[in-house]
């Protein structure tokens, strides 16, 4: 086989046969496809676009590329999810444990990552002694006993998707449904998922920023789920303002606590009875979303989501006495309020601009190498469609530093208002089952 071929019948507009591509894949991964040529084919694929086995194929190749977790030891449907971005989003934290309380295994591998926010780990290890260094034997025990465990990422996983990945990157062929769906999916199966839930992210600083595309991109990686035998659901949500109130690691610990007491913001809290049905469903416990939502709606109320959540932390080393006293969480030393310049309905918050306000406070990394500070961050008090009167708090910033004007700044500009009343965002527009 050669290269130079198969790029050409890709740019034509045919068929790649599953030998074709595993060619492409393993090749590309070894080395012995230089750049300029999966360059090329990426971008055959952005214009041509690929059949529905044909992306599974991709996907499996991807996923075959390098390690692979097996779960196998863990009894029942290892359930995943994926978000495809979003400022602040706590729903990790919170489906963890709401559904583990369902009886779904959660068996969680997790990274750290750049952002305006740390990853679910950092996140995490605002808990006094958490950690999630664990030995492959004592996450599968913990699972089978408890439901639920997170461990950090290791191995090798995907090594074909990194590198296609900075190939994409700097040749313009990252927004291509084909191969984000691939991208995506290949990973959640290295990781040794058995059923998959989506949550595709649409509007501003989303990488579909329009309803259609979110659409497409979900049915793509519905489509892939269905054809490697992994059952996958998917919604459609927005992300053009942020999720919940709390942007920063310890107030998103807080935050998720607060959500499994069942007293969280309303739109987190939804979010996470959408994206947990569907879990319950895939994972087996529940026939239908109605099923599925009430069972959610009950172990939040019984308190079996926070004691899943307390014995997560028991079991990684944390102290799970943070459940009942937020207080043991690290505290920012200055609680700042922002008022509001003017009266009026917000009618528009940039949900990248008010997470880059976070990472600037020290919330997120903005390379590899940065610190992250877990214990401060933002807590927004409007959202989209609510009245604001002059003077009143949009905001309080949780910061190490009395120096906060690049932070207000660029608050300040991420809010737009209407003299008109605004209806308020619709969080999830669609279910793809
Ligand atoms: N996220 C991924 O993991 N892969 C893509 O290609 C795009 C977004
Ligand atoms: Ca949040």
């Amino acid at each position: 086989m050669r290269m130079v071929d198969l790029i050409e019948k890709k740019r034509d507009g045919h068929e790649l046969s599953t030998e074709e591509i595993r060619f492409i894949v393993s090749g590309y991964t070894k080395g012995e496809i230089a750049d300029y040529q999966m360059s090329s084919f990426l971008m055959a694929v952005f214009f041509q676009d690929m059949s529905e086995r044909e992306r599974a194929d991709l996907t499996m190749a991807m996923a075959e590329s390098g390690d692979q977790i097996d779960l196998s030891a863990i009894e029942g449907i290892k359930v995943d999810k994926h978000s495809t971005g979003g400022v602040g989003d706590t729903t990790t934290l919170v489906l963890g444990p709401l559904v583990a309380a369902c009886g779904v295994p959660v068996a969680k591998m997790s990274g750290r990552g750049l952002g305006h926010t740390g990853g679910t780990i950092d996140k995490l290890e605002a808990i006094d002694g958490f950690h999630v260094e664990l030995s492959t034997n004592d996450f599968i025990r913990q699972v089978n006993e408890h439901k639920l465990a997170v461990i950090g990422q290791s191995g090798n996983l995907t090594p074909a998707d990194k590198k296609m990945y900075s190939l994409r990157d700097v040749t313009a062929t990252v927004n291509s449904i084909p191969l984000i769906a691939s991208s995506i999916m290949s990973k959640k199966i290295a990781a040794g998922a058995d059923a998959i839930v989506l949550d595709v992210k649409t509007g501003e600083g989303a990488f579909m920023k329009t309803e259609e595309d979110a659409k497409k991109l979900a049915h793509a990686m519905v489509g892939i789920g269905n054809a490697t035998g992994r059952k996958t659901m998917a919604i459609i949500s927005d992300m053009s303002q942020p999720l919940g109130f709390a942007i920063g690691n310890a107030l998103e610990v807080k935050e998720a606590i607060e959500t499994l007491q069942g007293k969280g913001p309303e739109d987190l809290t939804e979010l996470c009875l959408v994206l947990g049905s569907q879990m319950v469903v895939v994972g087996g416990k529940a026939k239908t979303l109605e099923e599925a939502r009430a069972m959610l709606e009950d172990v939040i109320k019984d308190g079996s989501a926070l004691e899943a959540f307390r014995q997560l932390i028991e079991d990684q080393g944390g102290n799970p006495a943070v459940v009942d006293d937020l207080s043991l969480l690290p505290q920012a030393k200055f609680v700042t309020e922002l008022p509001a310049k003017q009266d009026g309905y917000i009618s528009f918050m940039e949900a990248d601009e008010i997470g880059t306000a976070a990472m600037v406070l020290g919330a997120g990394r903005a390379t590899k190498d940065s610190v992250i500070d877990l214990s401060v961050g933002l807590v927004l008090h409007k959202k989209v469609g609510d009245f604001v009167k002059k003077g009143e708090a949009l905001a309080t910033i949780y910061s190490n530093t009395q120096d906060l004007a690049e932070c207000q700044e660029m608050l300040y500009n991420s809010i737009e208002y209407s003299n008109e009343p605004v209806e308020a965002i619709q969080l999830v527009s669609a279910l793809i089952t």
